[in-house]
């Protein structure tokens, strides 16, 4: 079992309804409320008990919940943690637990989940505190053991010589699984990531068929099977499909992990 991919979101929390910092009610604004009930639990701290902590805040048109909570820290309570970074859906830093679903904070308006709302941490993940994960940890630790990058012979290693052209059909293919973000809420949608610590998910296993797929990559079944052929790989992945529903970029994840599955069967036959 690898250090990096342990989990540390606790399990149990306790529901409590807390006051701002001052002790005045935790509310912004007059009508059209929105309660947000956002975990607040510091790891680091042995005194902190993961309890739910309320909010009262006005819903604005168009408000998201990155902008919901921006606005809670902003003029409620300063301390409470939360990640962000392009407010766009491409960094994939603010997944979250969005009323028992993972999702994107920055890309769930407020109406469509409200207007009560109880945010958590993403299971699966090293919790940094409140509704904080690590999961670039839990990436690299995966990517590494999975070697995520592109095998080429040591020879074709010259950076002065022009790009070998690929078919616009295959490069679109490659793009296509590209386009994850990394959020991790497909590990936290994955019953048996939750189970299995060492599982590498569907993030995992939707990279390695990205890099089958690629040309340049020198990799075939056999080196493939090494990564993945086994329980903590796509034998491991019990077509649960919760990271197939979760997915923010609708990454076609059954498809794949279908098709690997398939592959690596084959490998093991032969
Ligand atoms: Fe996020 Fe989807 Fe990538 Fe999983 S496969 S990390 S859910 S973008
Ligand atoms: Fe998990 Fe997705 Fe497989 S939810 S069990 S990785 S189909
Ligand atoms: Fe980057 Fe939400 S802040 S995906």
């Amino acid at each position: 079992m690898s250090e990096s991919m342990n989990m540390h979101v606790p399990h149990r929390i306790i529901p409590v309804v807390a006051a701002a910092a001052d002790g005045t009610a935790a509310s912004v604004g007059t009508g059209g409320k929105i309660r947000i009930r956002a975990m607040r639990y510091n790891p680091r701290d042995p005194a902190s008990v993961p309890h739910l902590q309320t909010y009262e805040l006005e819903q604005a048109e168009g408000m998201t919940l990155f902008i919901a909570l921006s606005e809670i820290r902003e003029k409620l309570d300063p301390s409470l943690q939360f990640d962000f970074v392009c407010r766009a859906g491409i960094c994939g830093s603010c997944a979250m637990v969005i009323n028992g679903r993972p999702g994107l904070a920055c890309r769930t308006l407020t109406k469509e989940v409200g207007p009560d709302i109880t945010l958590l941490p993403l299971p699966g993940f090293e919790l940094i505190g409140d509704l904080s994960v690590n999961t670039g940890k839990w990436m690299r630790a995966m990517s590494e053991r999975l070697q995520a990058w592109v095998h080429m012979k040591e020879e074709e290693l010259d950076l002065s010589r022009i790009e070998a052209r690929m078919e616009p059909e295959l490069a679109e293919q490659i793009y296509e699984l590209d386009r994850c973000i990394e959020c991790g809420c497909c590990v936290s949608g994955c019953g048996t990531a939750q189970m299995r610590e060492d599982f590498v998910g569907a993030v995992g296993l939707n990279k390695v068929a990205r890099f089958r797929l690629d040309p340049r990559d020198t990799r075939d079944d056999d080196d493939f099977y090494e990564l993945i052929g086994d329980d903590d790989g796509v034998f491991g992945c019990m077509s649960l499909l919760g990271c197939h529903d979760v997915c923010p970029k609708q990454l076609p994840l059954a498809t794949q992990i279908a098709f690997m599955r398939r592959k690596m069967v084959a490998v093991g036959f032969k």
